[in-house]
Protein backbone atom coordinates (compact mmCIF):
# COMPACT_ATOMS: atom_id res chain seq x y z
CA UNK A 1 0.00 0.00 0.00
CA UNK A 2 2.83 2.78 0.27
CA UNK A 3 4.34 3.31 -2.23
CA UNK A 4 1.06 3.25 -4.15
CA UNK A 5 -0.35 5.82 -1.24
CA UNK A 6 2.85 7.88 -1.35
CA UNK A 7 2.92 8.33 -4.74
CA UNK A 8 -0.74 9.41 -5.56
CA UNK A 9 -0.84 11.56 -2.67
CA UNK A 10 2.60 13.27 -3.19
CA UNK A 11 3.12 13.61 -0.09
CA UNK A 12 5.03 16.67 0.47
CA UNK A 13 8.50 16.52 2.65
CA UNK A 14 7.55 18.94 5.54
CA UNK A 15 8.81 16.90 8.30
CA UNK A 16 12.90 16.45 9.07
CA UNK A 17 11.84 13.27 10.41
CA UNK A 18 9.32 10.79 9.04
CA UNK A 19 6.30 10.02 10.40
CA UNK A 20 5.86 7.78 13.63
CA UNK A 21 3.25 4.99 14.06
CA UNK A 22 1.94 4.51 18.06
CA UNK A 23 0.26 0.67 17.36
CA UNK A 24 1.79 -0.98 20.66
CA UNK A 25 3.80 0.00 23.08
CA UNK A 26 6.47 -2.88 21.62
CA UNK A 27 6.29 -0.24 18.35
CA UNK A 28 8.96 2.01 20.92
CA UNK A 29 12.69 1.83 22.14
CA UNK A 30 13.12 1.37 25.78
CA UNK A 31 14.78 5.05 25.35
CA UNK A 32 11.59 5.94 23.51
CA UNK A 33 9.23 4.45 25.94
CA UNK A 34 11.24 6.41 28.88
CA UNK A 35 11.36 9.79 27.24
CA UNK A 36 7.51 9.35 26.37
CA UNK A 37 6.62 9.27 29.92
CA UNK A 38 9.28 12.08 30.89
CA UNK A 39 7.53 14.09 28.29
CA UNK A 40 4.28 13.75 29.73
CA UNK A 41 4.76 14.53 33.13
CA UNK A 42 6.96 17.94 31.76
CA UNK A 43 3.45 18.50 30.20
CA UNK A 44 1.83 17.84 33.53
CA UNK A 45 3.69 19.78 35.39
CA UNK A 46 3.64 22.82 33.00
CA UNK A 47 7.47 22.76 32.34
CA UNK A 48 6.86 21.40 28.61
CA UNK A 49 6.48 25.16 27.06
CA UNK A 50 4.12 25.90 24.43
CA UNK A 51 4.92 23.29 21.61
CA UNK A 52 2.83 23.70 17.96
CA UNK A 53 4.66 20.81 16.31
CA UNK A 54 1.32 19.82 14.52
CA UNK A 55 0.51 23.29 13.40
CA UNK A 56 -1.30 22.95 9.47
CA UNK A 57 -1.76 19.33 9.95
CA UNK A 58 -4.94 17.61 9.99
CA UNK A 59 -6.03 15.06 12.56
CA UNK A 60 -8.64 12.53 12.34
CA UNK A 61 -10.04 11.32 15.75
CA UNK A 62 -11.57 8.00 14.81
CA UNK A 63 -13.61 6.17 18.11
CA UNK A 64 -15.90 2.92 16.79
CA UNK A 65 -16.15 2.63 20.49
CA UNK A 66 -17.01 4.77 23.17
CA UNK A 67 -14.53 6.76 24.92
CA UNK A 68 -14.73 9.76 27.25
CA UNK A 69 -11.15 10.30 28.34
CA UNK A 70 -8.86 9.25 25.99
CA UNK A 71 -11.18 10.62 22.51
CA UNK A 72 -11.46 13.96 24.31
CA UNK A 73 -7.36 13.75 25.01
CA UNK A 74 -6.50 13.28 21.48
CA UNK A 75 -8.64 15.81 20.30
CA UNK A 76 -7.75 18.60 22.67
CA UNK A 77 -4.18 17.88 22.70
CA UNK A 78 -4.44 18.00 18.70
CA UNK A 79 -5.93 21.35 19.23
CA UNK A 80 -2.95 22.57 21.34
CA UNK A 81 -0.38 21.29 19.40
CA UNK A 82 -1.80 23.08 16.29
CA UNK A 83 -3.27 20.44 14.52
CA UNK A 84 -6.91 21.07 13.46
CA UNK A 85 -9.22 17.97 13.95
CA UNK A 86 -11.73 16.16 11.87
CA UNK A 87 -13.82 13.61 14.16
CA UNK A 88 -15.59 10.53 13.80
CA UNK A 89 -17.86 8.77 16.13
CA UNK A 90 -19.09 4.85 15.83
CA UNK A 91 -21.66 5.56 12.87
CA UNK A 92 -19.83 7.90 10.48
CA UNK A 93 -17.40 5.89 8.34
CA UNK A 94 -18.38 3.90 5.05
CA UNK A 95 -16.69 1.10 6.77
CA UNK A 96 -20.32 0.54 8.81
CA UNK A 97 -21.68 0.61 5.09
CA UNK A 98 -19.06 -2.14 4.15
CA UNK A 99 -16.23 -0.18 2.45
CA UNK A 100 -12.94 -2.41 3.21
CA UNK A 101 -10.94 -1.47 6.28
CA UNK A 102 -7.86 -0.94 3.36
CA UNK A 103 -9.93 1.26 0.84
CA UNK A 104 -10.43 3.28 4.29
CA UNK A 105 -7.21 3.22 4.92
CA UNK A 106 -5.98 4.40 1.81
CA UNK A 107 -8.57 7.11 1.72
CA UNK A 108 -7.84 8.87 5.03
CA UNK A 109 -4.23 8.42 4.60
CA UNK A 110 -4.37 10.75 1.48
CA UNK A 111 -6.50 13.48 3.28
CA UNK A 112 -5.18 13.34 7.12
CA UNK A 113 -1.86 13.17 8.32
CA UNK A 114 -2.36 11.92 11.54
CA UNK A 115 -5.39 9.40 12.34
CA UNK A 116 -6.14 8.51 16.19
CA UNK A 117 -8.13 5.33 16.17
CA UNK A 118 -9.89 3.09 18.49
CA UNK A 119 -11.52 0.63 16.21
CA UNK A 120 -14.01 -2.07 16.28
CA UNK A 121 -11.56 -4.65 14.85
CA UNK A 122 -8.29 -6.12 16.12
CA UNK A 123 -5.22 -4.92 15.93
CA UNK A 124 -4.27 -6.10 12.44
CA UNK A 125 -6.49 -3.01 11.11
CA UNK A 126 -4.11 -0.92 12.32
CA UNK A 127 -1.22 -2.61 11.28
CA UNK A 128 -2.85 -2.69 7.98
CA UNK A 129 -3.33 1.83 8.05
CA UNK A 130 -0.03 2.13 9.49
CA UNK A 131 1.48 0.49 6.04
CA UNK A 132 2.54 3.68 4.78
CA UNK A 133 4.88 6.59 5.76
CA UNK A 134 2.48 9.61 5.26
CA UNK A 135 -0.51 9.61 7.85
CA UNK A 136 0.47 9.04 11.58
CA UNK A 137 -1.62 5.94 13.48
CA UNK A 138 -2.16 5.84 16.54
CA UNK A 139 -3.98 2.78 18.25
CA UNK A 140 -6.20 4.87 21.16
CA UNK A 141 -7.13 1.26 22.50
CA UNK A 142 -8.08 -2.12 20.72
CA UNK A 143 -9.07 -5.56 21.80
CA UNK A 144 -5.29 -6.89 21.95
CA UNK A 145 -3.71 -3.31 23.59
CA UNK A 146 -4.24 0.23 25.59
CA UNK A 147 -0.84 1.45 24.82
CA UNK A 148 -1.37 5.14 25.08
CA UNK A 149 -3.11 4.10 28.74
CA UNK A 150 0.03 2.84 29.65
CA UNK A 151 1.77 5.76 28.40
CA UNK A 152 -0.59 7.73 30.65
CA UNK A 153 0.03 5.26 34.01
CA UNK A 154 4.00 6.02 33.34
CA UNK A 155 3.32 9.20 33.40
CA UNK A 156 1.36 9.20 36.64
CA UNK A 157 4.05 7.40 38.70
CA UNK A 158 6.80 8.93 37.64
CA UNK A 159 4.89 12.93 38.61
CA UNK A 160 3.94 11.01 42.10
CA UNK A 161 6.73 9.02 42.95
CA UNK A 162 10.03 11.09 40.71
CA UNK A 163 11.15 7.36 39.35
CA UNK A 164 9.47 3.90 37.86
CA UNK A 165 12.63 1.96 38.38
CA UNK A 166 11.72 -0.74 41.21
CA UNK A 167 8.52 0.10 41.85
CA UNK A 168 6.33 -2.45 43.01
CA UNK A 169 3.02 -3.00 41.87
CA UNK A 170 -0.28 -5.12 42.14
CA UNK A 171 -2.85 -5.37 39.22
CA UNK A 172 -5.88 -6.88 40.72
CA UNK A 173 -8.44 -7.71 37.47
CA UNK A 174 -8.70 -8.59 33.62
CA UNK A 175 -5.71 -9.60 31.99
CA UNK A 176 -7.25 -6.79 29.49
CA UNK A 177 -5.80 -4.44 26.72
CA UNK A 178 -4.79 -2.10 30.06
CA UNK A 179 -2.88 -5.04 31.71
CA UNK A 180 -1.52 -5.99 28.42
CA UNK A 181 -0.07 -2.40 27.65
CA UNK A 182 1.15 -1.96 31.39
CA UNK A 183 2.83 -5.40 31.45
CA UNK A 184 5.03 -4.23 28.24
CA UNK A 185 5.83 -1.07 29.20
CA UNK A 186 6.71 -1.67 33.44
CA UNK A 187 8.65 -4.51 32.36
CA UNK A 188 11.04 -2.43 30.38
CA UNK A 189 12.19 -0.75 33.68
CA UNK A 190 14.63 -2.01 35.66
CA UNK A 191 13.87 -3.41 39.31
CA UNK A 192 10.12 -3.44 38.97
CA UNK A 193 7.90 -5.52 40.26
CA UNK A 194 4.31 -6.13 38.66
CA UNK A 195 2.45 -8.30 40.60
CA UNK A 196 -0.98 -9.62 38.78
CA UNK A 197 -3.90 -11.06 40.24
CA UNK A 198 -6.74 -11.85 37.51
CA UNK A 199 -9.60 -14.09 37.33
CA UNK A 200 -9.13 -18.01 36.16
CA UNK A 201 -9.92 -17.43 32.28
CA UNK A 202 -9.16 -13.91 32.39
CA UNK A 203 -5.59 -13.39 32.39
CA UNK A 204 -3.09 -12.00 30.14
CA UNK A 205 -2.48 -13.31 27.09
CA UNK A 206 0.36 -16.17 26.09
CA UNK A 207 1.43 -14.10 23.76
CA UNK A 208 1.63 -10.90 26.39
CA UNK A 209 3.32 -12.97 29.07
CA UNK A 210 6.04 -14.12 26.64
CA UNK A 211 6.74 -11.21 25.06
CA UNK A 212 6.57 -9.12 28.73
CA UNK A 213 8.86 -12.18 30.24
CA UNK A 214 11.84 -11.88 27.79
CA UNK A 215 11.50 -8.63 28.58
CA UNK A 216 12.05 -9.06 32.45
CA UNK A 217 15.51 -10.94 31.42
CA UNK A 218 16.74 -8.57 30.07
CA UNK A 219 16.16 -5.80 32.59
CA UNK A 220 15.66 -7.26 36.15
CA UNK A 221 12.03 -6.58 36.09
CA UNK A 222 10.07 -8.83 37.51
CA UNK A 223 6.23 -10.25 36.50
CA UNK A 224 4.10 -12.76 38.27
CA UNK A 225 0.41 -13.62 37.61
CA UNK A 226 -2.05 -15.99 40.20
CA UNK A 227 -5.22 -16.50 39.39
CA UNK A 228 -6.55 -15.94 43.20
CA UNK A 229 -5.65 -13.58 45.54
CA UNK A 230 -3.89 -15.41 48.36
CA UNK A 231 0.00 -14.46 49.47
CA UNK A 232 -0.91 -11.12 48.20
CA UNK A 233 2.79 -9.03 48.26
CA UNK A 234 3.27 -6.65 51.03
CA UNK A 235 4.48 -3.24 51.14
CA UNK A 236 3.33 -2.24 47.48
CA UNK A 237 4.01 1.50 46.41
CA UNK A 238 0.95 1.25 43.75
CA UNK A 239 -2.43 -1.18 43.50
CA UNK A 240 -3.79 -0.63 40.36
CA UNK A 241 -7.32 -2.29 38.89
CA UNK A 242 -9.57 -1.65 35.93
CA UNK A 243 -13.18 -2.10 35.43
CA UNK A 244 -14.90 -5.58 34.98
CA UNK A 245 -16.50 -4.85 31.87
CA UNK A 246 -13.54 -4.18 28.75
CA UNK A 247 -15.27 -1.43 26.38
CA UNK A 248 -16.05 -3.33 23.22
CA UNK A 249 -16.06 -6.95 24.86
CA UNK A 250 -18.18 -9.30 26.09
CA UNK A 251 -17.54 -12.46 29.09
CA UNK A 252 -17.14 -15.83 27.63
CA UNK A 253 -17.99 -17.61 30.88
CA UNK A 254 -21.79 -17.39 31.82
CA UNK A 255 -20.59 -17.42 35.83
CA UNK A 256 -18.11 -14.66 35.44
CA UNK A 257 -18.93 -12.42 37.96
CA UNK A 258 -18.49 -14.83 40.55
CA UNK A 259 -14.71 -15.61 39.02
CA UNK A 260 -14.66 -11.86 39.21
CA UNK A 261 -16.20 -11.27 42.60
CA UNK A 262 -12.95 -11.71 44.74
CA UNK A 263 -10.95 -9.80 42.63
CA UNK A 264 -12.45 -6.45 44.29
CA UNK A 265 -9.86 -3.62 45.33
CA UNK A 266 -10.98 -3.68 49.14
CA UNK A 267 -9.87 -0.65 52.05
CA UNK A 268 -8.50 -4.70 53.32
CA UNK A 269 -5.89 -4.63 50.69
CA UNK A 270 -4.27 -1.34 52.15
CA UNK A 271 -3.57 -3.14 55.65
CA UNK A 272 -0.90 -4.98 53.71
CA UNK A 273 0.18 -1.90 51.95
CA UNK A 274 -0.42 1.29 53.97
CA UNK A 275 1.65 3.75 51.91
CA UNK A 276 0.26 2.44 48.59
CA UNK A 277 -1.44 4.87 46.00
CA UNK A 278 -4.26 3.40 44.01
CA UNK A 279 -4.70 3.89 40.22
CA UNK A 280 -7.72 3.04 37.77
CA UNK A 281 -7.74 3.45 34.28
CA UNK A 282 -11.70 4.78 34.83
CA UNK A 283 -14.20 4.58 33.77
CA UNK A 284 -15.02 2.61 37.22
CA UNK A 285 -17.94 1.25 38.86
CA UNK A 286 -18.01 1.85 42.64
CA UNK A 287 -18.69 -1.55 44.81
CA UNK A 288 -17.89 -3.76 41.25
CA UNK A 289 -14.09 -3.41 40.95
CA UNK A 290 -13.25 -1.07 43.49
CA UNK A 291 -15.32 -0.03 46.74
CA UNK A 292 -15.78 4.05 46.82
CA UNK A 293 -13.47 4.17 50.08
CA UNK A 294 -10.27 3.53 48.09
CA UNK A 295 -11.18 4.85 44.73
CA UNK A 296 -12.35 8.67 46.05
CA UNK A 297 -9.78 7.67 49.51
CA UNK A 298 -6.83 10.27 50.24
CA UNK A 299 -4.51 7.67 48.56
CA UNK A 300 -6.62 7.39 45.22
CA UNK A 301 -4.33 9.47 42.39
CA UNK A 302 -7.03 7.80 39.42
CA UNK A 303 -8.35 11.38 39.14
CA UNK A 304 -4.29 12.37 38.42
CA UNK A 305 -4.63 9.55 36.22
CA UNK A 306 -7.27 10.50 34.14
CA UNK A 307 -5.54 14.06 33.53
CA UNK A 308 -2.82 12.53 32.84
CA UNK A 309 -4.41 11.27 29.65
CA UNK A 310 -4.40 14.33 27.64
CA UNK A 311 -0.35 15.64 28.69
CA UNK A 312 0.52 11.63 27.67
CA UNK A 313 -1.29 12.00 24.43
CA UNK A 314 0.54 15.70 23.79
CA UNK A 315 3.62 13.64 24.06
CA UNK A 316 2.20 11.23 21.89
CA UNK A 317 1.21 13.15 19.48
CA UNK A 318 4.70 15.01 19.48
CA UNK A 319 6.21 11.80 19.13
CA UNK A 320 4.68 10.77 15.89
CA UNK A 321 5.49 14.05 14.12
CA UNK A 322 8.98 14.44 15.28
CA UNK A 323 9.21 15.16 18.82
CA UNK A 324 10.45 13.03 21.38
CA UNK A 325 13.01 10.62 20.11
N1 LIG B 1 -9.23 4.83 30.16
C1 LIG B 1 -9.87 5.04 28.99
O1 LIG B 1 -9.42 4.60 27.93
O2 LIG B 1 -10.99 5.78 29.09
P1 LIG B 1 -12.03 6.03 27.90
O3 LIG B 1 -12.59 4.70 27.49
O4 LIG B 1 -13.05 6.95 28.47
O5 LIG B 1 -11.27 6.65 26.75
Amino acid sequence: MSDTLTSEVGAPDRFAAPVRHLVSIDDLSDDELFRLAARGAQFAAGTAGRPRPLAGLVAGIYFAKTSTRTRTAFSSGALRLGASIVTYGPGDLQLNTGESTEDTGRVLAGMLDLLVARTAGPEAELRGWAAQDRMSVVNAMSAEEHPTQALTDLTTLLGHFGRIEGLRVLYVGEGNNTAAALALALTRYPGVELHLRTPAGYGLTADVSARALIQCARTGAVLTERHDMAELPEGLDAIYTTRWQTTGTSKPHADWRERFAPFQVTAGLWERSPMAVFLHDLPAHRGEEVVAEVLDGPRSIAFTQARNKLNSAMAVLEFTHGGTR
